[in-house]
């Protein structure tokens, strides 16, 4: 497992505040970003993307910059996330075809959906430059992170 700096539980919990206050979705969303960039060591690119039809729109991101502002569905591992409303998790972004590059550095990435039910409103995506970074406790603590981002859609 990576480190934390706190617990999954805390940053859950934080997550959660920030959720139940009076901050707009957007202020939530880009809160969120930082929470977990801060927290999360192995966590080298923090983003957050929207949906918007048949496209995924870069809503805010922390880390290097990325020339992936828009991804169609079904493009890269955000897009295959969507066609096939699953979460993903590559251990080494090098041994696949369909893979965007953001930063050569890259090595890892996970994608969690925000959706309720059937409805996908968009996605938390993770870079690490360490290869095999992300394991079921990360999926477990941003799919967590997800369902609370989720009640502001
Ligand atoms: N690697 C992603 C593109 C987004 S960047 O990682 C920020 C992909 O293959 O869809």
């Amino acid at each position: 497992m990576g480190q934390t700096m706190i617990s999954h539980d805390e940053i859950i919990s934080r997550v959660k505040q920030l959720v139940d206050s009076e901050v707009s979705r957007d202020a939530a969303l880009r809160e969120a970003v930082r929470i977990l960039k801060a927290e999360c060591a192995h966590y080298n690119w923090v983003g957050i993307y929207l949906l918007d039809g048949q496209m995924l729109v870069l809503h805010n991101y922390i880390g290097k910059a990325t020339e992936h502002t828009h991804i169609p569905v079904g493009q890269g591992v955000c897009g295959t996330a969507v066609a096939e409303r699953a979460n993903q998790i590559i251990d080494d972004v090098t041994a696949i075809d369909n893979y965007l590059a953001c930063s050569l550095e890259t090595r890892a990435e996970i994608v969690v959906l925000i959706r309720r039910a059937d409805d996908i409103f968009g996605q938390i995506d993770i870079d690490s430059d360490t290869a095999s970074a992300f394991t079921s406790q990360d999926e477990a603590l941003l799919e967590a992170v997800a369902d609370l981002l989720a009640r502001r859609f």
